[in-house]
């Protein structure tokens, strides 16, 4: 019932001395596909301590080495795409192609990271004291970026490999060590990511991964003394860490309810294309899926029929064939979006398809009519099912994406770049994508979420310069 998989702690594979596993179960089997360790906070401890000696010695490798190193590590990754889809296909459900991609997208992050950190990180800036008032020209000041010692990295379930390595790349190229929390549906995926960082030969204890329980060991790292950064990307668990962290600096992403705003001037079938996308890929398990589309009313029939007929060509089925809609993760998650559309039916919703469900699969589900004291109009399903909130002025439209708790991105579809500006300004997000769908990608680009959507900015750089603390040395002439 399952294969059982070693932690990875000071470069050597370990069954935990709790000599429990936890399960993971497979969304569209809905059987145990995998075990992974269940390990103890004792094991956290040592494994903490690992990578706070390995550190020490990394920081002073030169920087073209950990670059060296990390281009072999994407190589390696990238050659190991067919298994480690194969992962993901079977503990997240993640359709077969995108599986693929996700990937060969997470090494090719890792190259570009290795390249932007010797850049970025090869600079420093020189300063001298007589700009500043009262001053003589005595004081030369030298600044660089230094690592900020043990990440600890904890990515979700949606993207195990991929949002791991946006954290574990910027923090090993900018001298940090590591510690990977994996999440429980997709640790395999993530361990099989691990082992091709050690194929590429880092340094003992460098990079550490620990499985178990959240209730076990969640708390116990993030509050543990020895993190000196946490980077997290998940649901609001993020929030009660922010709360419980230390003095340290945090990076997290705490998902969306990405609104697509929709003018009476926008090419529609260009929309619709980008509803499909935005809304449907991945059965909408993505922090930057469309989540609420807001329409003008003069166009909201025609739009919704658009939608209806791409939404009727949605495959659905297992991800092994590559079908668009697929199991969502787990049952109490396909559990949480059906309450979201019994509410909307109670409250009146118009269903543009008959909601369908087979153990985790949902069949997606277009929601007309939606109305502000629906669920669905301000929660995140995380699944597929999009609500359109019919509008009579652009106001309301940003108005409604403004009283989200949450603040991702959002898109606005005009024709009329003038007016897309000026709806950007206003909207209260971290991105605004103009005639597109909300996407995170390309991985350079700065990717934020305001209010209950997170805490800085990432993105290769801002990752990388996150990961980093200012150190200056003043030479003080006589
Ligand atoms: O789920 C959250 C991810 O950061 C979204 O990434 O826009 O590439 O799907 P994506």
């Amino acid at each position: 019932d399952g294969d059982v998989y070693k932690y990875y702690h000071d470069g050597e594979w370990k069954k935990s001395s709790s000599g429990k596993t936890v399960a993971i179960v497979n969304p569209t089997t809905r059987k145990t596909q995998y075990k992974v360790q269940a390990c103890t906070q004792e094991e956290v401890n040592k494994v903490m301590e690992s990578a706070k000696s390995a550190q020490k010695a990394w920081a002073k490798t030169p920087l073209w080495k950990r670059a060296e190193l990390l281009h072999k590590a994407a190589a390696i990754l990238k050659e190991h795409k067919a298994p480690i889809a194969e992962c993901l296909i079977k503990e997240i459900a993640k359709p077969a192609k995108d599986s693929v991609t996700e990937v060969v997208r997470s090494g090719d992050l890792v190259s570009y990271t290795a390249e932007e950190g010797v850049r970025i990180l090869g600079e420093g800036k020189f300063l001298v004291s007589d700009s500043f008032p009262g001053n003589e020209r005595t004081k030369y000041c030298l600044t660089s970026k230094i690592p900020l010692g043990v990440v600890l990295a904890i990515p979700p379930f949606n993207y195990p490999v991929n949002l791991a390595v946006s954290k574990i790349g910027p923090a090993l190229i900018a001298g940090n060590s590591l510690v990977l929390k994996p999440p429980t549906q997709g640790a395999v995926s993530c361990l099989h990511m691990v082992h091709c960082f050690h194929l590429a030969g880092f340094p003992k204890g460098l990079i550490n991964c620990v499985t178990g329980k959240g209730s076990e060991i969640g708390d116990f790292l993030t509050m543990h003394p020895g993190a000196n950064c946490i980077s997290f990307t998940g649901g609001d668990t993020g929030i009660s860490i922010s709360k419980k962290a230390a003095m340290i600096p945090l990076q997290m992403e705490l998902g969306g309810k990405d609104a697509c705003i929709v003018l009476e001037d926008a090419d529609l079938d260009l929309v619709a294309a980008n509803i499909i996308k935005g809304g449907f890929s991945y059965s909408g398990q993505r922090c930057t899926a469309i989540k609420v589309v807001l329409v003008m009313e003069s166009v909201a029939d025609s739009l919704v029929e658009k939608v209806k007929a791409k939404v009727a060509k949605l495959r659905v089925g297992p991800p092994e064939d590559d079908c668009d809609i697929t199991p969502v993760v787990t049952e109490s998650s396909a559990n949480f979006i059906e309450g979201l559309v019994m509410d909307a039916k109670e409250k009146g919703a118009t269903f543009c398809q008959k909601y369908k469900r087979e153990g985790n699969l949902i069949w997606p589900v277009l929601l007309d009519n939606v109305r502000p004291d629906m669920r669905i109009a301000w929660e995140e399903p995380f699944g597929p099912i999009l609500p359109v909130i019919r509008i009579n002025s652009v106001e309301e439209g940003i108005h409604h994406c403004n009283a989200s708790n949450f603040g991702l991105q959002g898109c606005v579809f005009t024709k009329d770049i003038n007016k897309a500006v000026l709806i950007s300004d206003a909207m209260e997000t971290g991105t605004v994508q103009i005639n597109s769908a909300p996407a995170r990608g390309p991985d350079h680009f700065p990717f934020q979420g305001l209010k209950d959507s997170g805490i800085g900015s990432q993105g290769i750089t801002n990752s990388i310069n996150m990961m980093t603390k200012v150190k200056t040395t003043v030479i003080n002439l006589p």
